[in-house]
């Protein structure tokens, strides 16, 4: 079926401009902003702490082209954020959503069952007023809804413009293309009806652990999409395998489900990549010569041509997926705090609307071998 005709099976109670903005709650804000601007190209653009009057938190507000990301740390050991990072290490709090009018999304999820972690607030100073309200979704997990048409100033109020005389070269990060949830055994199916029913998504592409495993281990993974397509949820949980899988690892280290990856959007990976590996971001290993040698017929079977040089693309580890509607680019990080928990993709779509299917193998696998090293295969 295609894809139009799917989307249009979502339900429209819950229309979605687009992502707003992630959170993640961190231990130390100031160190970690240093770091996503640094190595990722993140610029300066918001922040609230002791100097505008926030007593309980201090955050930092970076940007990359349509990407915001705040990072946020506790100054006191009364904070709540405490909690969060004492279980789960630095890891993504909210997934914010840009919406029309907050008030009615919260009624809609609220009324079909989601747990509400925020009711409809108005935040307001001279640059305006913004409507937030949230609910939780897997784990402690949480999703905003924001609503900031009657807002000019920058990002929300209680922020201000963060100016600093350390700006880096952005690495040409576009957009979040999508955001991966981990969740328990047997639980995927249960967030897929979450995201239908109280969200109004639509299932629009499945893999089982048939498809999804290597000799040792195995995943389950269903992707989630509103109904205009700007958000896609993917869901994975564990399968049974010979040892265990990276989901499981991720679930121990992360002590309960959470947002596995970011994957943010590039038109060049090739200048991305570059740009990344000199600042010192590490990817998982590149796949063997065998993996190379095959693209060419993966290519050829849909009758696409590859517009990028293979040897660049083998030189620097990005993987190459092929599917009716063009092809893909991919690569993925190594874990980005000392669990072994979130990791960033870089993806550029050339065509393809698909999540690299065809990749699964040879990541896994590349996985394992880190997991290998870390004791906890
Ligand atoms: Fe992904």
């Amino acid at each position: 079926m295609k894809l139009e005709k799917i989307f249009k099976e979502a339900k429209d109670f819950l229309p979605l401009l687009g992502t707003d903005y992630v959170e993640f709650y961190v231990g130390n804000a100031k160190q970690a902003a240093h770091f996503y601007k640094s190595a990722f190209g993140f610029q300066s653009y918001a922040y609230k702490g002791l100097e505008t009057n926030s007593t309980d938190c201090v955050s930092y507000v970076l940007v990359q082209d349509k990407i915001k990301i705040v990072l946020t740390s506790p100054l006191s050991s009364s904070s709540s954020i405490n909690d969060h990072i004492v279980k789960h290490g630095d890891g993504i709090k909210i997934i914010a959503l840009w919406v029309e009018d907050a008030e009615k999304s919260w009624k809609e999820t609220t009324s079909r069952g989601a747990k509400s972690y925020m009711q409809p607030t108005l935040e307001k100073d001279e640059h305006g007023e913004v409507v937030r309200s949230g609910i939780y979704t897997y784990g402690e997990t949480v999703h905003i809804f924001v609503e900031r048409k009657n807002y000019k100033g920058v990002f929300l109020p209680g922020f201000q413009k963060w100016s600093s005389s350390y700006e880096t070269e952005p690495t040409g990060l576009k957009y979040i293309d999508h955001m991966v949830g981990n969740v328990g055994w047997n639980e995927m199916n249960k967030w897929v009806k979450f995201y239908e029913d109280v969200m109004g998504f639509v299932n629009f592409l499945s893999f089982d652990d048939k498809q999804i495993n290597t000799e040792y281990s195995a995943l389950m993974s269903k992707v989630m999409s509103n109904g205009n397509g700007r958000i896609k949820f993917p869901i994975n949980e564990p399968a049974e395998g010979k040892k265990k899988s990276q989901i499981e690892e991720y679930l121990d280290f992360y002590e309960g489900p959470g947002v596995q990856h970011i994957a943010v959007a590039t038109d060049d990976i090739i200048s991305t990549v570059t740009k990344l590996r000199s600042r010192g971001i590490e990817f998982l290993s590149t796949p063997p010569d065998e993996y190379y040698k095959a693209v060419p017929f993966r290519l050829e079977e849909h009758n696409h041509e590859l517009k990028e040089d293979i040897e660049t693309l083998k030189g620097l580890g990005i993987l190459i997926d092929a599917d009716e509607e063009g092809y893909l680019l991919q690569i993925f990080t190594k874990p980005l705090q000392d669990r072994p928990t979130l990791f960033f993709e870089i993806i550029q779509r050339v065509g393809a609307r698909g999540f690299g299917a065809g990749n699964f193998k040879a990541l896994f696998e590349s996985i394992e071998r880190e997991q290998a090293k870390r004791g906890t295969l």
